[in-house]
């Protein structure tokens, strides 16, 4: 497989702190792929969807799972929560949205356990004005145990006499330290089993070698979807770390998450939106002043409030300082831009386009909370956007901002979208570009 004469996969992943929008371009380009993966992160992920007039949220699960005709997968990059993993099932079987072979978890996905979530909250305790404003989930701490090699796979837990005496081991350690770092009881291993032991089962049917399966759809060209989750300054390695996620979130992580190959992605789309936000704490160098934020629609209005814990987000400018930074560490060769009609209402638009005295973008977290972004203003277009479907269509002083924001990211723009729902969508490239 040669890379861009052959490849038919699209990596979508987000370039700011997550909730760029990931979830409708994937929702939309499913239309028109078969495959559907997600390489990386947990539940702390909540991608949302409008499709024909009512809302989904997805965790886990693929956002290209509402169309029949896709086949979705969750690769060993990920971690998975049973219990949030089967209670959206139990949501798109009320939607009644199929999932029954057409969804498939790999083996070497790492499983959530109990002690995750309560590990993740006693060091967000404990962290204090530090913390990093996790959702809770337990995905550092699971993570975590993949890492020092005492994790949980889902190939363990539908192998009950496997899942038993690795259960009996860690809750040794994870007991050891509950009792002696945060004063806990210890936890009871046989609930736990028998709990997870029952999750095993029903995910049984699900379990699959997804690695060799995304490779036969590489192999027979079947046009193929990586939906990152989280954002690129959520990165583990280059995110504005410790205020990150626990896991690869860039490009790189799709490969890794997935066990393919780079020859497999055709296209890397980075998905922005019009402005930055950011839910959770750490350094966000162009955050709105208040007096700015009144200005914006409200949180509701603007729908900037979490899918997962249901926080409101930080709100910001466009950094495309940021931006550029976060379009090289993926490779991204198109943006899909979201959310401009948020804008429709502003006299006056920002972007960042670089910060005083700070030539490359910060390592340093201490540093980046110091920056002094440099801005230019553009002028607000003060009309509605939402109903508009093609490029000539929109306000002039709209495409000056677009072009704009092209030219300082150096990236075309492939998508522009005005609005949650599908149709408000305005394409200027088709992305699938094989036939
Ligand atoms: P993701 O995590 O990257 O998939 O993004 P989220 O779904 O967490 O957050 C994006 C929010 O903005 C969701 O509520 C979407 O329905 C909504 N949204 C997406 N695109 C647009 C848009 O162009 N305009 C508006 N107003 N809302 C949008
Ligand atoms: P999607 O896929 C936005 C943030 C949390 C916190 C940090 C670490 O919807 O874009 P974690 O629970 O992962 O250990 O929290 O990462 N975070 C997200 N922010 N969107 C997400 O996912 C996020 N997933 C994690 O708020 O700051
Ligand atoms: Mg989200």
């Amino acid at each position: 497989m040669s890379k861009s004469s052959e490849a038919t996969g699209i990596a979508v992943l987000g370039m700011q702190w997550g909730d760029e929008g990931k979830g409708k371009i994937i929702d939309l380009l499913s239309k028109e792929a078969r495959h559907i993966a997600r390489a990386q992160g947990g539940n702390n992920a909540g991608h949302t969807i409008i499709a024909e007039g009512k809302e989904f949220k997805f965790h886990l699960v693929p956002s290209g799972i509402l169309y029949p005709h896709t086949k979705c997968y969750i690769g060993g990059g990920a971690v998975l929560d049973p219990s949030s993993f089967l209670e959206e099932l139990g949501g798109l079987k009320k939607s009644a949205v199929s999932f029954e072979k057409r969804l498939f978890l790999s083996h070497y996905a790492h499983v959530v356990l109990p002690y995750h979530r309560l590990i993740d909250q006693f060091m967000e305790k404990e962290r204090g004005a530090g913390a990093v404003g996790t959702t809770g989930r337990g995905i550092g701490p699971c993570y975590a145990d993949k890492v020092a090699r005492i994790g949980v796979r889902v190939a363990d837990l539908i192998h009950p006499e496997s899942f038993k005496s690795k259960l009996e081991a860690v809750l040794k350690i994870k007991n050891q330290q509950l009792q002696k770092l945060y004063g806990h009881s210890p936890l009871e291993f046989s609930p736990i089993y028998r709990e997870y032991v029952e999750y095993g089962e029903r995910l049984k049917p699900f379990a699959a070698p997804v690695e060799e399966f995304l490779y036969q759809a590489g192999r027979k060209r079947e046009r193929t979807l990586f939906e990152g989750a989280q954002g690129a300054l959520l990165d583990i390695t280059f995110g504005t770390y410790p205020f990150v996620t626990s896991s690869c979130t860039l490009s790189g992580g799709v490969l890794s998450g997935l066990g393919i190959g780079p020859s497999q992605i055709q296209r890397v789309v980075g998905v922005a939106k019009a402005y930055s936000t950011r839910v959770g704490n750490g350094p966000f160098p162009t955050e709105l002043k208040s007096e700015e934020l009144a200005l914006f629609p409200d949180h509701t209005a603007s729908r900037e409030i979490g899918t997962t814990t249901g926080r409101k987000r930080r709100m910001g400018w466009f950094d495309a300082f940021l931006l550029r930074h976060t379009a090289h560490l993926n490779g991204v060769d198109a943006l899909a831009l979201m959310k401009l009609d948020i804008l429709d209402g502003l006299d006056e638009i920002k972007i960042c386009t670089g910060y005083k005295r700070t030539p490359t973008f910060p390592a340093s977290d201490e540093e980046l909370k110091k920056v002094e972004p440099i801005y230019e203003s553009h002028p607000g277009w003060k009309e509605a956007t939402g109903h508009i479907r093609v490029y000539d269509d929109l306000p002039s002083k709209a495409k000056a901002y677009l072009r704009r924001i092209e030219e300082a990211c150096e990236i075309p723009i492939a998508i522009i979208s005005v609005g949650p729902e599908r149709e408000k969508t305005i394409w200027l490239d088709p992305l699938f570009t094989d036939y």
